[in-house]
């Protein structure tokens, strides 16, 4: 056991957090074009952190944001992890609901206050910072690891999906570890054994050349807004059941006994709702909470473009119209064949007078990691060690697009172990990470890693 490394880790606790602040600072948000140059310095942060530590570091440049690879190869036969993580952001918007700025990472009860903490910048740390546990006090690992971050999860991009295509030789693995999950409550780890897959779409609705008033035409102009509100009133009925032909088809539940398993967890579906701040939980009739999250698949809308929005009245047909719409998925679901079947539903929904096209923004295979494998009881048994309790096995609602990649093209399976908490508010303002499961992470990865050594 590599005490000197968990010494280690603990005592650079405060200079690990450090390094997490500078990342935090570069606004690396993937989606938006303004931010091209951010992309770069932060992905040059990362690489510049993972060369001093003693990898061997490559930058991949493609058609998007570079891909951070790092490697340490230097264990003979031992087991070879991939590392995966992502170091691009989402959008901060609204922005006036942050308490404190979203890059001016800010320390307040425990927790790192900022764009990206939980995700996945806090996460992608703990893996940096335990190589360098282990490296600085044993001058090697107890097993080979080849980092691959990415700096377009966030934005459906194909950098690292061309990698994976192209390199796919090169990525001699014997499993992954994805640090960009969460844990399943606070002091309660978790190993994830599913993730939803996602298609992402968005529709596009024209109707006459030009806006028009809607006294001189209301009654004979076509409506793009109206059209679209009825495609998307055809979607899914009011108990979040959807109404597509033919998508409920190739759905694939769980086991009996692992649904068993989620209805002994401690999860309280009204403090849930009151979390969330809802009135209700909604969705399909029959199913738990965690089930409709976990196992059944779902569609949103997440945005709509279109006509006068600004105040006070304006009387105006408006000539366009789009959404942004997605669905999760589940195993045994295919991306491109969900959407095929969407793409007619939406087709099928069209009223006179308006032409409506369909795009595929990006997708991704919903993934099931098997329940069994000595990766996963190695984990398991770091997380015990780390937490004095055992893991949970979950499923996330969450989609992570190349993990369904390492299987489907490398044969890898994964190891979904995070650090993040379920009201980290990823994706939404007030993001932030616990240091104490930041550094928690840190001294499971050193645990998992020795324990994958020792299984040899
Ligand atoms: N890390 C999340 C997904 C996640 C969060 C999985 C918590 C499990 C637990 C990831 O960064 C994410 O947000 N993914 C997107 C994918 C999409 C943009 C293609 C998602 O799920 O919406
Ligand atoms: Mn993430
Ligand atoms: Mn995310």
């Amino acid at each position: 056991m590599s005490t000197s490394a968990l010494r280690y880790a603990e005592s650079n606790r405060d200079r690990f957090l450090h390094d997490l602040e500078t990342l935090l600072r570069i606004p690396s948000i993937s989606t938006l074009p303004e931010h091209k140059g951010d992309m770069e310095r932060a992905a040059v942060c990362l690489r510049e952190r993972l060369a001093h530590i003693g990898l061997r570091t490559e930058l991949v440049e493609g058609d998007g944001h570079p891909l951070v690879l790092a490697e340490w190869l230097e264990t003979g036969d031992a087991p070879t992890l991939l590392l995966y993580g992502h170091y691009d952001v989402q959008p901060v918007d609204p922005l006036d609901l942050w308490e404190t700025a979203p890059f001016e990472p800010t320390i307040r009860n425990g927790n790192v206050y900022a764009r990206g903490a939980s995700d996945d910048k806090g996460q992608v740390m703990t893996l940096v910072a335990a190589a360098e546990s282990l490296l600085k006090t044993e001058g090697r690992l107890p097993i080979n690891i080849k980092f691959l971050i990415e700096g377009e999860e966030e934005a459906g991009g194909n950098v690292i999906d061309a990698y994976v295509a192209g390199h796919g030789g090169d990525i001699k693995a014997d499993a992954a570890q994805v640090a960009d999950t969460s844990m399943f409550a606070p002091g309660i780890p978790a190993l994830e054994t599913g993730l939803r897959g996602n298609v992402y779409t968005e529709v596009f609705v024209r109707g006459a050349s030009h806006d028009l008033h809607s006294g001189l035409y209301g009654g004979v102009a076509p409506n793009p807004l109206n059209a679209l509100s009825h495609i998307i009133a055809g979607l899914k009925d009011p108990y979040g059941v959807i109404t597509i032909p033919g998508f409920y088809d190739d759905v694939c539940m769980p086991e009996e006994a692992v649904l068993d398993d989620w209805r002994s967890l401690p999860f309280d579906e009204r403090q849930f709702q009151r979390d969330m701040g809802a009135s209700a939980l909604v969705g399909e009739p029959g199913y738990t909470a965690l089930e409709r999250t976990w196992a059944r698949p779902t569609l949103d809308v997440h945005g709509i473009v279109g006509g006068f929005t600004g105040s006070g009245g304006k009387t105006v047909i408006p000539a366009t119209a789009s959404a942004k719409i997605s669905m999760r998925i589940v195993p045994r679901q295919n991306a491109s064949h969900i959407f095929e079947l969407f793409t007619q539903r939406v087709l099928d929904l069209v009223p006179p007078g308006v032409d409506v096209k369909v795009d595929l923004l990006h997708s991704g295979e919903a993934v099931s990691v098997p329940p069994d494998s000595n990766f996963l009881k190695a984990a398991a048994l770091a997380l015990e060690d780390t937490f004095g309790r055992p893991p949970v096995l979950t499923h996330s609602g969450g989609s992570i697009p190349i993990v369904g990649t390492f299987k489907d093209r490398l044969g890898l399976d994964s190891i979904l172990m995070g650090w993040g908490l379920p009201d980290d508010n990823l994706h939404a303002p007030n993001e932030k990470f616990s240091i104490d499961n930041f550094s928690k992470g840190i001294n499971a990865t050193i645990r998992f890693w020795d324990r994958l050594s020792a299984a040899q």
